[in-house]
């Protein structure tokens, strides 16, 4: 798909008090009424959960959520709110995630994999993940070194690796020569663009990135990852 909003925003730190995201919830309510304006219909909460960092339960994040939405409706802001999660791809996840708050009416779970974390870690959890009968939603991909394109390597071994990947990938959509993006695709995971990056909020290899996976037909979903209303007004275009 292409970078498009939407009427969903499936990445965004709008609840108050539990990560990074809002202090208050009067910064979520203005944040909510940026969304709205920029044509959202329904935002997805997606607090950290990292651990030793933002640790809120989910009994929390529903909490907060019920409490949001009820001051958006008292204020009129036509935003439905829809439960979730970002968890942290590391050594814990597969714990927490025995009993998963799911992206709301799905069977996705929203996973960052962390550039300093090992290849064959990620593909382990997330064959664990799908093999406990839910699906890997990667949080914005284009971030994640370690998926990024071999740009670094000599000619000869880019065109030896690209050769080898399209042998092996030619029938799964990935000729990107990333053989772990090449695998995450044919695990079936889900792709979720962050709308900053194309942007160069993050910069411009993320930039860079981000044009790519958007190219080859990766990326399955948009979202803000507002984590303030300055955030979501800069990556909606509104100043
Ligand atoms: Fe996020």
């Amino acid at each position: 798909m292409l970078l498009n909003k939407g009427e969903t925003d499936y990445h965004c730190h709008i609840l108050p008090g539990l990560d990074d995201g809002p202090s208050e919830k009067e910064a979520s309510i203005e944040m909510a009424a940026i969304l709205a304006q920029a044509g959202y219909r329904e935002v997805y909460c997606t607090p950290h959960l990292i651990k030793g960092i933002y640790e809120a339960s989910t009994e929390q994040v529903l909490h907060e959520r019920e409490l949001l939405q009820r001051e958006l409706d008292i204020a009129g802001i036509g935003i439905k709110l829809l439960a979730g999660r970002e968890y942290y791809l590391d050594e814990f996840l597969l714990d927490l995630i025995r009993q998963p708050l799911l992206l709301e009416g799905t069977n996705w779970i929203m996973i960052e994999i962390p550039a300093h974390t090992s290849v064959d870690l990620v593909k382990d959890t997330l064959f664990e993940v799908k093999r406990s009968g839910y699906t890997p939603f990667i949080a914005h991909p284009e971030r994640c070194r370690l998926l990024e394109m071999p740009d670094k390597e000599s000619k000869r071994e880019s065109a030896l690796k690209a050769w080898l990947s399209r042998i092996s990938d030619e029938k799964h959509g990935n000729e990107s020569g990333n053989e772990l993006l090449g695998y995450l695709i044919k695990l079936g995971c889900q792709f979720q663009a962050n709308l900053g990056s194309r942007k160069g909020m993050y910069g411009g290899r993320v930039k860079t990135n981000a044009r790519y996976l958007e190219t080859n037909g990766t990326y399955t979903h948009a979202g803000t990852d507002a984590h303030s209303p300055d955030a979501a007004r800069e990556i909606l275009g509104f100043r």
